[in-house]
């Protein structure tokens, strides 16, 4: 077959230049532009990104017109029916799915380093007792480099892979203790006779003078959350990891920058943004249909929390597992009726905007975060814990991007280029003639 390539023609000088098309085993093809400036002088712009692939990657397909996400070809329905969030890890990290000799001792590594440095508690007395959970998360996590910095050696895929186990083994305990610090409520240690999700719901919830046992319903659904949250190929908090790192900064320092980027109402804040809007909606004179007609406006920077997305252009197929999943804790009698009565509004929401023009010209459907604060309002997570669940569930897709990206020598420093539009150079005024 012949080399695929396209054509790129200056108009003013006349000059070519032919680009390699690249494909990937499945998704868009994309034209290879690394070497363009070296060649010809040109930058290509593309703000947010929009038409840019920025690496190979083998962790995570979707293809947001079929609403589709697989692991590692692994569709995510299968997952999150079948599967458990600690195979999904070993999945993610590893390229396949772990044998049973290999889950267990997957598990026992992550199990036998849920632990904190004693000396870890001590960052969050620094902290105000209002400091939102996800302050608390950048914060500590960045923190967790101070304690692994000088044993750990980035070029040894060994130390990498350490480094991975210890962040999915430490997340629950460190999101579990920011909420135990803003609530006023003693630190709880990990238990290693409890699962994963269950481990974490013991260190949110249980008390010295009371253990919480958690529901088998909620603990399954904590795990389908996990599991649909673990990752979702190059966003923007997996980006911003891949970036810090690209300069082989500290993998935890790394996570850290990720989870600031996951905070805002775009991103991983949308879950929190999402229930305070149907809360609202809720206490509000005004139905649903003025909410539709606010979201509309282009006057007013009112969005449907929860909707649309950069890629899925049909509907999330997570949002569409989440969705099942508050069903089933409502149905089960796990939940309060002020909760019942916001997924009432969210099913109405959903109704009215996939029937209106305006979100079906330009596609725009429920996404993750549109129903999975229902879910953590059932279990009793506040919302200001939300967007620290999705960071839970998400360092496993964050550290395997680093993992690979790290043992890839393609990768070198991310460093975009700019159009510049300041002044020219002048020289300096010296003070008294300004
Ligand atoms: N409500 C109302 N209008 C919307 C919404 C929304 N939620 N989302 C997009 N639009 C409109 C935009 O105003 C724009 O309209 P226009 O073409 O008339 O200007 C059009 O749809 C395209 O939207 P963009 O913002 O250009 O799309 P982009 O890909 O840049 O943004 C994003 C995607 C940020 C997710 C956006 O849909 C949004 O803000 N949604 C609400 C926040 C949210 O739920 N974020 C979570 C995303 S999932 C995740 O990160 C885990």
């Amino acid at each position: 077959m012949a080399k695929n390539t396209a054509t790129l023609t200056d108009n003013e000088t006349g000059e070519s230049i032919e680009l390699n098309i690249l494909h990937p085993t499945q998704g868009p093809k994309a034209i290879d532009v690394s070497q363009l400036y070296k060649k010809t002088g040109l930058l290509t712009y593309d703000p947010g990104f929009m038409s840019t692939a920025s690496c190979w990657s083998d962790i995570t397909y979707l293809d947001g017109d079929q609403g589709l996400l697989e692991y590692r070809g692994y569709s995510i329905d299968q997952l999150a029916e079948k599967g458990s969030f600690m195979e999904t890890c070993y999945l993610l990290l590893n390229g396949e799915l772990p044998n049973k000799e290999e889950l267990d001792s997957f598990i026992n590594l992550v199990t036998y380093h849920t632990m904190l440095h004693e000396q870890m508690k001590r960052f969050y007395s620094g902290f105000r007792r209002d400091a939102h959970p996800m302050a608390t998360m950048v914060g500590v996590v960045g923190a967790l480099s101070a304690f692994y910095h000088e044993y750990m050696d980035i070029a040894d895929e060994k130390d990498r892979y350490d480094a991975a186990i210890l962040l999915i083994a430490k997340m629950p305990t460190i999101a579990a203790w920011s909420y135990r610090y803003a609530n006023g409520t003693p630190f709880v240690y990990p238990n290693n006779n409890l699962s994963y999700a269950e481990n974490f719901l013991h260190m949110m919830f249980s008390l010295p003078s009371e253990k919480y046992i958690a529901s088998p319903i909620m603990v399954r659904a904590l795990e389908v959350i996990l599991i649909t949250h673990a990752d979702h190929e190059q966003n923007a908090s997996t980006s911003t990891v891949r970036l810090a790192g690209s300069s082989e900064a500290n993998p935890f320092a790394a996570i850290a920058a990720g989870i600031a980027s996951l905070w805002g109402p775009a991103h991983g804040g949308a879950n929190e943004a999402a229930v305070k809007m149907l809360i609202e909606i809720s206490k509000s004179k005004e139905d649903v249909d003025y909410f539709i007609e606010k979201a509309k406006d282009k006057t007013n920077n009112f969005r449907l929390m929860g909707f649309g997305h950069r890629v899925y252009k049909s509907y999330d197929p997570r949002a569409k597992i989440i969705r099942d999943l508050c069903h089933q804790i409502i149905d089960g009698g796990l939940a309060k009726e002020e909760h019942k009565e916001l997924l009432d509004i969210a099913m109405t929401l959903e109704k009215v905007a996939l029937e209106d023009e305006y979100f079906v010209k330009r596609k725009l459907y429920p996404n993750v975060d549109f129903y999975s604060g229902i879910i953590f309002l059932s279990m009793g997570i506040p919302l200001n814990m939300f967007t620290v669940m999705f960071a839970m569930a998400r360092t496993i897709g964050w550290i395997s991007h680093w993992h690979e990206m790290m043992g890839d020598n393609k990768t070198r420093i991310s460093r975009p280029r700019q159009l510049y539009t300041g002044k020219s150079h002048r020289d300096y005024v010296p003070l008294a003639k300004r």
